[in-house]
């Protein structure tokens, strides 16, 4: 396993599994377990959602299945796909946009997605595994290679595997492998009483 750590510095102490997490664009040349990966979508099941509806698809490719693999692979954009095709396995997640038990738009299927995905890379970190997540896919050739049917949308892209070594990558992507993970303020984005007040817990005035 890569010996790259990329904790977070908190203002504020956070679980182990959260600031460790990062995502890897080097993935190591190991399969990984088919018990490990059912245990990824294991976690992403237990996920909370709107009205418990578990809007989430996913579509898995996996090396040990060329076809399956590739036709995962070419619903990245081409960017994302020179470092995902590392990775031994890929996946797609899939919202389902309206509600099972009225028939309405669900308003939160992309929001439950993504807490969904977001399990699944607490899960895999806890496994030694990494995940990187990508928002550069094409949903329309998804659409069609897949036969996503109308009424679920692709939502992001996801690869998954044992972090590699920054030094495989590609001259352009070293930097920003080894690069420290930032992120804003608590007080930035945490507010209280109106819009941009900032929160006495996160250091405003009271
Ligand atoms: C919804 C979403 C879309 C993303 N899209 C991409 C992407 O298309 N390509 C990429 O290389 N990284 C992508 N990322 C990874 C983010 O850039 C990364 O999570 C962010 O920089 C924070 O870094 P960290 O996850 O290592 O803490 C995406 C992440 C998420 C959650």
């Amino acid at each position: 396993m890569s010996g790259l750590k990329k904790t977070a510095t908190t203002s504020a102490p956070i679980h182990g599994l959260i600031g460790e997490r990062w995502s890897p664009r080097a993935f190591a040349d190991r399969s990984v377990e088919p018990e490990k990966l059912r245990s990824l979508f294991e976690a992403a099941r237990w996920a909370a959602s709107s009205y418990n509806g578990q809007p989430w698809i996913f579509i898995v490719g996996t090396k040990d299945h060329p076809e399956d693999y590739k036709r995962v692979l070419d619903c990245f954009v081409e960017f994302n796909q020179s470092w995902a095709k590392s990775a031994p396995v890929v996946a797609l997640s899939v919202a389902k946009l309206k509600f099972e038990h009225n028939g309405e738009m669900n308003r939160h299927a992309f929001h439950d997605v993504g807490a969904a995905a977001a399990t699944l890379t607490i899960q895999a970190e806890a496994l030694g595994l990494a995940v990187h997540q990508m928002g550069g896919i094409l949903p329309e050739k998804a659409r069609e290679i897949f036969g996503i049917p109308e009424g679920y949308e692709a939502v992001a892209g996801i690869a998954i595997g044992y972090p590699g070594e920054a030094h495989t990558l590609p001259d352009h992507l070293k930097e920003p492998e080894v690069a420290p993970r930032e992120r804003k303020a608590l007080n930035s984005f945490v507010f209280s009483g109106k819009w941009g007040k900032v929160a006495p817990i996160v250091g405003g005035k009271p």
